[in-house]
């Protein structure tokens, strides 16, 4: 079906996977209502409507997932809504935690209501997501790299499964236009140690940036895990090869002024 008569619904559009997917969406022909906190901050707004056919098929609606709701005007009507917003953990002893449990419990509570409902539901769950920013301003996947690249991040034998955002925002509309699609998609398209990272972005960029090149401690680098591809491929996810996505992350930071040279 084309997208011409589709109206569908982004949450937190201004955050970083949203903003792909809000761009491919108009790309595809979609009218997009999108939810932002604050429709009158120009760096939550001004990437999303000078995108191209903003103009034509692009609304702000204010809305927030903590006001009981806010979200109801914005939705009705829509045939699909790609739920992305995710509210910020203020303060906690270990966020990393409190966050992976606030998803687990949100992706939960999702599929009950679903159920409950009668709402076809897909879970789309991304790894650390890289690639080019929409946004001015770096995510948190972002401040990590942009630490790595200044050289004040060294982790002991982190892995990490990394994915190319607009993989992660091509997938969530292959996934709403594909009738077949159903259940969890896991988007992973490399999983790699820490110090397999330093390596990529040394033969990239040294001696352009202060790189770490090894890791903290010299232990043995526990064994790597796998991610199936399966089901994101048959969503017709061929995934960007991470080299690619490296270069496209840093070439992005620099562009928008937060790496220098
Ligand atoms: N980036 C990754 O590596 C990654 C990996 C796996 C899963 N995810 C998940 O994917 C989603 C998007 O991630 P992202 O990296 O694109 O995040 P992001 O750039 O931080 O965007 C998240 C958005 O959530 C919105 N938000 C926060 N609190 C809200 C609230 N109370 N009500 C309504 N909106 C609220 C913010 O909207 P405003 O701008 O309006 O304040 C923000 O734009 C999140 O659910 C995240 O947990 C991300």
């Amino acid at each position: 079906m084309s997208g011409a008569e589709k109206v569908v619904c982004v949450t937190g559009a201004s955050g970083y996977i949203a903003s792909w997917l809000v761009k491919l969406l108009l790309q595809r022909g979609y009218t997009v209502k999108a939810t932002v906190r604050d429709p009158n901050d120009p760096k939550k707004t001004e990437h999303l409507l000078s995108l191209d056919g903003a103009k034509e098929r692009l609304q702000l609606f204010k809305a927030n997932l903590v006001e009981e709701g806010s979200f109801d005007s914005v939705v009705d009507g829509c045939q699909g809504v790609f739920h992305t917003a995710s509210p910020a953990i203020l303060a906690a002893s270990d966020p990393q935690l409190w966050y992976q449990l606030s998803k687990t419990l949100a992706e939960e509570a999702a599929w009950k209501f679903a159920e409950e409902c009668g709402i076809d539901l897909v879970a789309i769950n991304p790894g650390f997501s890289i690639g080019p920013l929409i946004q001015p301003t770096p995510t948190s996947s972002m401040k990590v790299f942009l630490e790595l690249m200044n050289g004040s991040l060294v982790f002991p034998d982190g892995i990490y499964n990394f994915v190319d955002v607009r993989d992660v925002a091509h997938a969530h509309i292959q996934a709403f236009e594909t009738p077949a699609a159903n259940g969890r998609y896991c988007l992973v398209g490399s999983v790699i140690h820490h110090s397999e990272t330093c390596k990529i972005l040394h033969k990239l960029y040294h001696p352009s940036f202060h790189l770490s090149e090894k890791d903290e401690d010299d232990k043995p680098l526990r064994p790597l895990h796998k991610v199936s591809q399966d089901k994101a491929k048959s969503l017709g996810i061929s995934f960007i090869p991470l080299e690619v996505s490296f270069r496209d992350t840093i070439e992005s930071l620099k562009e928008k002024g937060f790496l220098t040279a």
